[in-house]
């Protein structure tokens, strides 16, 4: 009889799957060493690619940004140690793309050639591929709980905008206790919680503070500076 293998997946709102692995930056206890960070932890399906070459050069570009909004990065594939140096290095000394050169990834990437650490979460699809990672995305606060999951196919490049996007707008939810609307970018009006604390549907209706579109759909203005000032580190 065929092995009927149940492998788990982790879910939004859960804590991050814990390991021990070996990364380009040494040893890391996950999530334990990123306590009081944000964190993206993410995959991609093999070193000396072009889909993942193009998206380490612009995450790597993109890290200050990331840092500034107190979020650090963490890569895996299921390629090994030796293999990551001599692609990061190969990004750094011979690869210009998009006006990208000379770009050290100085985040970890794990090796993981065990495929433990991609088992546990759910990068490994069958239906796309047995021996690589997809494109997974996991966006994890600062208690290590998984607060965003994205999945992409092997072909498909992720848009690291809308990862920024995403992170701060789970950021500023938790900070101002409002939703951000389709396509939200600081700046833009946000949603007002309808349950509870608003008052009547009559009074959120009549309220000058907030547009309602009807008394489930309301919004206030939040200003792009007020949230740079409590999220982003000086
Ligand atoms: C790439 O990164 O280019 C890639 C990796 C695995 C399969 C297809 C494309």
């Amino acid at each position: 009889m065929e092995e009927n293998k149940v492998t788990s997946m982790p879910r939004i709102a859960e804590k991050a799957p814990e390991f021990k692995a070996v990364t380009t930056q040494g040893e890391i206890n996950f999530p334990e060493d990123y306590k009081g960070s944000w964190v993206i932890l993410f995959s991609h399906p093999a070193d000396f690619t072009p889909v993942c070459t193009s998206e380490f050069m612009t995450f790597a570009t993109m890290e200050d940004q990331f840092a500034k909004a107190n979020c650090k990065l963490v890569g895996l594939s299921v390629d090994g140690l030796y293999s990551h140096i001599a692609w990061l290095r190969t990004i750094k000394e011979k690869i210009e793309y998009k006006g990208m050169k000379d770009v050290e990834v100085k985040f970890p990437l794990i090796e993981d050639i065990t495929m433990e650490v991609a088992t546990k979460y759910g990068m490994i699809q069958p239906g796309e591929s047995n021996t690589k990672a997809v494109r997974a995305v996991f966006i994890i606060d600062p208690k290590g709980i998984i607060r965003t999951i994205i999945y992409y196919p092997l072909s498909l490049g992720r848009n690291f905008d809308e990862l920024y996007r995403a992170l701060i707008a789970l950021q500023t939810a938790d900070e101002f206790g409002i939703a951000t609307p389709a396509d939200w970018r600081p700046g833009d009006e946000v949603i007002v919680p309808t349950a509870g604390s608003c008052g009547t549907a009559k009074e959120r209706m009549e309220s000058k503070d907030m547009k309602c579109y009807d008394w489930f759909f309301c919004t206030k203005p939040l200003k792009k500076e007020e949230i740079e000032k409590k999220i982003l580190k000086k």
